[in-house]
């Protein structure tokens, strides 16, 4: 990074108008600006520790900015403590001079030292690489559905539609239990967060309608999140309950349909995986099957991530051939690796491998760890622009060694492709 600038994390006496301007100039657009006021001053769970600030040495004045918005994601079960950096930006007169590169150093340091398994990323292409982040857990779908293939009315529909509010947040978190229990990766959302997305979310680029729709005789409930912006120019439904019915989600395609048209969007767009119950809903009547973008992630201490994990892998193992395995299986990542230690189907010690020859091995270059870790892929799709993710055997293959290689197999259980879906927090 350029000597002339210095890093330092925010405190309580960070000036937020300060911030304001910086994001104002850089994105030339105020709702950035107003978001990180909002955020600031709002976010459930984000200190002012959490703003990174890149300043001019001579001048004290600010440069560059991003944040480090802590998340709670689940695998399975497992909490995950996750970081998201965003608002990303550095003024135009101070670029290419190693200001997000600093910015992104000290941030790894923070993730390291706060224990943060995680760093997630939801920004531009060909950038973040630069700072070990890889396309991981799919983000941001357009299932599009043409108004045609979906009713104007249902006659004596028992489906009402009302806006959700606070009082329906013990009934939020219930839909969001039935979600994260669909899903590998999954975001979990306490009471805080959901309370800031009925309130101070509003006011920001991710402000939403969320309503609940509920049947007339049953009580039987629903919901869905309906954003005011995002991309396409079509009314977006980013959240629909993961158990709805199919005579409920008709009932709610009739609904967004008549709100679209009062908003002046053409089609309606579900930003959902495209296996989603509602997604598959969608599609199977003729709305347009998606191809996902995906959240960039890093994995700062890949030891750590391994442990955090330990029962998820125990449990694939339990239920594979190789229950009850002991013994030691390697990920040798070239410029480290980490030895996944068994004992009787436990996982007993993840700890960095020793140059200690290991006849389970399975070879990958680090940065695909992100996408087998969190099953975005197998190994063997991996492999087909990648010949560097392997058995350690399956490129040089002496016979005896080959024959006792169990490690493509032991992969397939460990690090199987899953199916994973992260709704915002804010
Ligand atoms: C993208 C942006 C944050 C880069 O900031 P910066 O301080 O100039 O970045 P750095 O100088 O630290 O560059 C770090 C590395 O990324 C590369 N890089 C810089 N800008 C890049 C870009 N737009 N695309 C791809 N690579 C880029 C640099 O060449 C450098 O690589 P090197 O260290 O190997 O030489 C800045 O251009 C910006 O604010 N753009 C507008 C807002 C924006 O797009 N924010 C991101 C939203 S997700």
């Amino acid at each position: 990074m350029d000597s002339n600038y210095t890093i330092c994390r925010g405190d309580a006496a960070l000036d937020v108008s300060e911030l304001k301007t910086l994001y104002r100039d850089v994105f030339q657009q105020e709702d950035v600006a107003e978001l990180a006021d909002i955020l600031f001053h709002h976010a459930p769970g984000l200190p002012p520790e959490n703003w990174l600030l890149a300043r001019e040495k001579n001048t004290n004045a600010l440069a560059a900015a991003c944040v480090l918005i802590p998340w709670t994601w689940e695998m399975e079960g497992v909490a995950i403590k996750v970081g998201e950096q965003g608002l990303v930006g550095t003024l135009d007169e101070h670029r290419k001079k190693g200001l997000m590169r600093g910015l992104n150093d000290a941030l790894r340091q923070i993730m390291l030292d706060e224990g943060y398994l995680l760093g997630v990323i939801q920004g531009i292409p060909g950038f973040y690489h630069n700072f070990g982040y890889y396309y991981s857990v799919p983000l941001n779908n357009h299932i599009d559905a043409p108004f045609h293939i979906m009713p104007d009315e249902l006659e004596g529909s028992p489906w009402t539609f009302a806006p959700a509010t606070k009082e329906d947040i013990p009934f939020l978190l219930e839909e969001d239990e039935r979600y994260r229990s669909y899903y590998s990766i999954s975001v979990k959302r306490d009471r805080a967060v959901w309370d800031y997305l009925l309130t101070h979310s509003k006011n920001t680029e991710y402000g939403s309608d969320y309503f609940i729709t509920k049947h007339s005789k049953t009580g039987q409930r629903f919901y869905c999140r309906i954003p005011g912006q995002g991309f396409g120019s079509g009314l977006i439904v980013s959240e629909v309950s993961i158990d709805i019915s199919p005579d409920a989600f008709m009932a709610l395609l009739v609904f967004a349909k008549k709100l679209a048209r009062e908003r002046d969007k053409p089609y309606l767009r579900f930003d959902l995986h495209n296996d989603s119950p509602a997604g598959n809903m969608a599609i199977a009547m003729g709305a347009k099957k998606g191809y996902p973008y995906a959240w960039q992630i890093s994995i700062p201490d890949k030891v750590a991530f391994l442990r955090g994990i330990a029962s998820v892998l125990e449990k694939r193992l339990a239920g594979s051939c190789f229950k009850g395995f002991s013994g030691v299986y390697r990920l040798e990542m070239f410029a480290e690796n980490a030895d996944l230690v068994w004992s009787r189907g436990v996982l007993e010690e993840v700890r960095p491998g020793t140059t200690e020859e290991c006849p389970l091995t399975f070879c990958l270059n680090q940065d695909l760890f992100p996408l087998l870790a969190l099953g975005h892929r197998t190994w063997r799709e991996l492999q087909h622009t990648r010949p560097d993710i392997f058995p350690a055997a399956q490129h040089v293959r002496p016979f005896d060694y080959l024959a006792r290689d169990q490690s493509a197999p032991m992969t397939d259980v460990l690090f199987p492709k899953t199916k994973s879906w992260v709704y915002e927090r804010y």
